[in-house]
């Protein structure tokens, strides 16, 4: 069995990585698939080190039926060894990743989450942080058609690193 580890990341590690994780979290329970897929979330700066998620991104979450759990670590280049496939917010978050990449062996393991959108055209996930609740809404609603398509992305394309 090929157990695949995806790390999510955004800058703080609080709002969009995190509902990123726990979205796909519970799809993978949802579908029965905790010994095909591990997933795990960062943040590319240290600012919001060992908070909480967001209390209104945990708020437009539970509105979905989901719970976010967790604290906020810093995206480290040895990441890039341990997980593969990387899942990056948006493009500045896919540049700082990279940037940790010094011999650019990892970069095809490094995508932008909403390449696996279906129904929304975004390129990027918006960062909700500094806007109303209808932002982190839509955070929610992204992210969950994105991690629709990693799963069947994944199961078609299993990965799996040595641990
Ligand atoms: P995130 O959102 O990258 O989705 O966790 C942010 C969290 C904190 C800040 C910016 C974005 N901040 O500037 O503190």
């Amino acid at each position: 069995m090929t157990t695949t580890h995806l790390l999510f990341v955004c800058l703080g590690n609080i709002c969009r990585s995190p509902s990123a994780e726990n979205i796909m979290n519970h799809l993978i329970q949802q579908r029965q698939l905790g010994d095909r897929m591990v997933c795990d979330s960062a943040g590319t700066a240290s600012y919001h080190v060992g908070s909480a998620p967001d209390r209104r991104m945990a708020q437009a979450a539970r509105a979905q039926g989901i719970e976010l759990v967790g604290r906020a670590r810093q995206f480290e280049a040895i990441d890039l060894d341990r997980f593969d496939y990387v899942l990056a917010m948006d493009r500045q978050n896919y540049r700082d990743i990279l940037a940790l990449d010094s011999r650019g062996q990892h970069r095809d393991k490094v995508r932008l989450m909403c390449d696996f959108c279906r129904r929304h055209p975004d390129q990027e996930v918006p960062d909700p942080y500094y806007g109303g609740p209808e932002g982190f809404a839509y955070v929610i609603d992204l992210l969950q058609d994105a991690c629709e398509g990693l799963i069947d992305h994944v199961l078609d394309h299993p990965v799996a690193t040595p641990q």
